[in-house]
Parts: structure tokens; sequence; C-alpha cells
């Protein structure tokens, strides 16, 4: 079996993937804290994606990666996410060119188009970027590092802008890109196998009544979601009436994030 690293490995994320997919490859987890229950077929590094030789350790004899790690937050500052977000994610991609790794998948976010209301299209699968946050600027800046590096070099990424991937969906606004762990899966293992990637953009959602994104380019791939978010609502799930108008942002694809303070990067709250 091929061993595919995969960073953020604690996180929620990581943590519903693992399962799904330490049948198909070795699996090499990284995060800062320990991922815990250690299977067959897995090993575990425990470190910072900020340290360069550890990242250059950690990409070694690797096929794939697979780069879930992140700062992220609604009003994240700037400042916090230099490190964790563009410097690491560039460490990874030099590790990964320089050691002949043949896939990079990097996860990226609904919120790089959060900024838009909702009501100005029917979907965005193909509008320019509007960031909701310094958090999803930190994503299309990892976009645009995968498509430096795969047009350069002979490394395909393959980028996955996740909906909503909570066990089950909160309320109406990630009804329409909530994504199942077995349906993201599913993505994953097309970046990592489909002959024809060399820089792709998709989106991690599952199939929904008024999805906010087609998804035609996975489906161009092959990608067959097996699951639909109206079976998975949540106990306390909110239909669109039940929302806040004012806090929840449901009348934006980034919900709350797009109305959230953008810390100005002199200290100020503007
Ligand atoms: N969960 C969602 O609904 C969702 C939606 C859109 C996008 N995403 C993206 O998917 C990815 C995974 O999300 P998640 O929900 O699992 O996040 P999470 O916060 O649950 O997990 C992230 C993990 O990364 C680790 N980490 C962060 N910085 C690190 C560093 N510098 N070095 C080592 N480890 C570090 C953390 O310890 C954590 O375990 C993220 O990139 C996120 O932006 C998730």
């Amino acid at each position: 079996m091929q061993t595919l690293l995969i960073t953020g490995a604690a996180g929620i994320v990581g943590t519903a993937l693992r399962p799904l997919l330490r049948e198909h490859y070795q699996l090499r987890l990284l995060d800062r804290r320990p991922v815990g229950d250690l299977q067959p077929g897995e090993s575990e590094i425990v470190g910072d994606l900020t340290d360069p030789a550890l990242v250059e350790r950690a990409v070694e004899g690797v096929f794939g990666i697979l780069h879930l790690a992140c700062a992220h937050g609604t009003d994240i500052a700037f400042q916090s996410t230099v490190e964790p977000n563009y410097h690491a994610t560039l460490y990874l991609l030099e590790a990964a060119q320089r050691q002949g790794a043949r896939r990079f998948l990097f996860t990226s976010s609904h919120h790089v188009v959060g900024q838009y209301r909702t009501d100005v299209a029917e979907t965005f699968d193909d509008v320019p970027a509007a960031p909701d946050s310094y958090y999803a600027m930190s994503k299309v800046f990892g976009e645009a590092a995968c498509a430096a590096f795969s047009l350069r070099y002979d490394l395909a990424t393959f980028i996955i802008r996740i909906g909503n991937a909570d066990p089950q969906v909160a309320d109406a606004r990630r009804l329409r890109m909530w994504t199942s762990a077995r349906d993201l899966a599913q993505l994953v293992r097309i970046g990592l196998e489909h002959p024809q990637v060399r820089h792709e953009v998709v989106y991690g959602v599952s199939e929904s009544p008024h999805p906010l994104f087609h998804n035609r380019r996975a489906r161009e791939l092959g990608y067959q979601p097996q699951d639909n978010a109206e079976d998975h609502l949540a106990p306390g799930y909110l239909p669109y009436e039940a929302m806040d108008p004012m806090t929840s942002g449901r009348d934006h694809v980034g919900g709350a994030y797009a109305g959230a303070t953008l810390v100005s990067l002199l200290g100020a709250r503007p």
C-alpha cells in the first residue's frame, strides 16, 4: 500500500475520514496534538507544521498528502493565519515537490466565496473568489499556491472546497452544502487516484434539495454522492425562518463569517 500523509488528522474531518481511507492507504497521521486510538496501518507524528524540518521528515516517502490542518475562526486576525496557513502550506508543497510526491490534496472551503449573498446567483461553482474572512483569504492563497506548483512542477494538486462536514445538518444554510464523511472520502480517492488530475477545484458537498454548488467538475471526474443532506438533519435543525436574520448569516454563502469583524491589521476594530 502507498503512504498518505494526513495533516490535521486529529480534527473533525481527519477523524471522520481515517476509517474510510485506511483500507486503501498506509496512513501517516500528523497533528500538533495526539490523534489517539492508532489502528493497524496507521502511524503518527505529533508536531507543528510551522517547523519546516518536521514537514520535510513527514513528507519522506509518501505518494500523497491530504492537507487538512489550518487555523480558522470567524474573526481570526490575519497575523494568526500567516504561519499555520501560508507558511505551512508552502513548506508542504515545497517538500512534496522536492521529494517527488505525486498528489497534493488541499482542503479549501466554501468560505472562499462566502461573502456572496445567496440571492445574487443560482449556484456559486464558477463565481470569482469573494472570501469572507482572513481564514478564507488564506484558503484562496492555498488554492493559488497549489495551481502554481502543479503547473510548474510534476505535482498533481486537487482542491476540495468543503461545504459543511459536521456529522449532521444544523440549519437551512448548511443543508445546501453539507457533506457526509463517505462522500468526502470518495472525493479524496478521486483526487488521489484519477489519472486526469493535474490541477482541479471541486466542492466537498453531498446531494441536497437546493444546492449552492452543482459540482460539475467533480461529477465529470466520476463523483457520485451517496448521501443527501436532507436525510441527515440534526435533532435541533433550524429551518430558514427560524434562523436569526441578523446574526446567523442565513443570506450569505459563508453564514456568520460574512458579517463578522475583519480585525484591522493595525489592531483597531473598524
Ligand atoms: N469541518 C468543516 O465543516 C469544514 C468546512 C470547510 C472547510 N473545512 C476545512 O477542512 C479542514 C479540516 O477541518 P476540521 O473541521 O477537521 O478542522 P479542525 O479544527 O477540527 O482540525 C484541524 C486540525 O489541525 C491541527 N492543526 C492546526 N494547525 C496545525 C499546525 N500548525 N500543525 C499541526 N497541526 C495543526 C489542529 O490541532 C486540529 O486537530 C480545514 O482545512 C478546514 O478549513 C472544514
